[in-house]
């Protein structure tokens, strides 16, 4: 699939089996799906299959040292990604598996059958076993595992709607599965677990503190080394909006900004409290007040940034939640990348 080629991107829906049954045609046979999971939608494509796999880079504009999650239905199949010897790492994976199906990556060395190419060359493999349930069923119907890269296209936020993956990918993937809104909103929790601690390497829905319970052993943060991380995936730009600028502000610049045309993005309560202050905003600019509850707050967080983007000539001004404990922390990463802070 060359970048000039049109695909007329197909919009199927999870609640109709034909629709279904043709997604699994378009993946047997080599094609891009955009399918639904709990966390954000996932651009799907043979995992074991290199042609399919580079498919997936062309039509993300992703690096193609960026490696990609390797998506399965149960821990059985999971297991059978990795290579693991050392009896401490399998007490690792099995305990984790217990989070599974759910919004959770595990990383560790790879099966000789895992493609380079969908590791980015890396011995590692990343592997997860998502929630949704039309994409397990879809997995369980295939003979082999899914890579599944957020459905957008490089540098852009992860979709959270099936529109969303239309605004950046329609016309270069074959399909895309509408099941709804995603559930989770933000991506996994990425841990390595063949370090001398478990290390998460991206923070997600699960933190530390959760995962050391899991684990009954102390779980680390990746130290943020920006030109050599773990996680390739962290050293690129992401989740920004296609606007003017974003820019992450503390209160007194937010409250500065709040009688321009900017875009203004904030917890609920943090908007309320700068309304009482300095009065209604007569700007025919963009509030977006998300939930006062972590939760709700990652579920509304990337349809708020594409929202942003329909006011693509102003700059997006970000007043962080100061809120303590795992979503918030990843909230707080997400939002700080989308303006190019991390
Ligand atoms: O929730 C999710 O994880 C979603 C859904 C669709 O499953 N997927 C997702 O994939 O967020 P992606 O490609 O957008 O982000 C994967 C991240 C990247 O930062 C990548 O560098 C990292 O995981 N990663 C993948 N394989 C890795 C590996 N073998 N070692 C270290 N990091 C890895
Ligand atoms: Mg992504």
């Amino acid at each position: 699939m060359n970048k000039s080629v049109f695909i007329n991107t197909l919009k199927l829906h999870a609640t109709v089996s034909e629709d279904c049954r043709r997604a699994i045609t378009i993946l047997r046979t080599g094609g891009l799906v955009a399918l639904p999971t709990e966390t954000v939608y996932g651009l799907a494509a043979h995992a074991l299959c290199p042609l399919s796999i580079k498919k997936v880079f062309r039509a993300k504009g992703r690096p193609q040292n960026n490696p990609l999650i390797l998506h399965t239905h149960d821990s059985v199949h999971a297991r059978q990604l990795f290579t693991i010897h050392d009896e401490n790492v399998v007490r690792r994976l099995e305990l984790l598996s217990a989070l599974w199906p759910g919004p959770l990556t595990i990383v560790a060395p790879k099966a000789a059958h895992i493609p380079l190419e969908a590791t980015g060359g890396l011995e590692h493999v990343a592997v997860r076993i998502p929630r949704s349930k039309v994409t397990l069923d879809i997995l369980q119907k295939l003979s082999f595992p899914l890579v599944m890269p957020s459905a957008n296209l490089s540098t852009r936020p992860s979709p959270t709607e099936a529109s969303h993956v239309l605004k950046t990918l329609h016309g270069r993937i074959e399909a895309v599965l509408d099941d709804g809104a995603c559930e989770v909103g933000i991506e996994s929790t990425v841990v390595r677990i063949d370090t001398l601690y478990p290390m998460i390497l991206r923070p997600g829905h699960f933190d530390a503190v959760f995962l050391s319970q899991v684990l009954g052993e102390k779980v680390v943060y990746e130290k943020g080394n920006k030109h050599q991380p773990s996680c390739p995936g962290q050293a690129y730009v992401h989740y920004a909006p296609k606007v003017k600028e974003v820019i992450v502000a503390d209160e007194m610049s937010f409250a500065r900004e709040w009688f321009t045309k900017s875009s203004m993005l904030a917890r609920k309560s943090d908007i309320e409290k700068i309304h009482r202050e300095h009065g209604e905003r007569h700007q025919e600019g963009l509030t977006l007040a998300l939930s006062d509850e972590p939760h709700l707050f990652a579920q509304q967080l990337y349809g708020a940034l594409y929202r942003c983007e329909d006011f693509a000539q102003e700059k997006v001004y970000i007043l962080l939640p100061d809120g303590h404990g795992d979503v918030w922390n990843a909230i707080a990463d997400r939002l700080k990348r989308s303006s190019g802070i991390l």
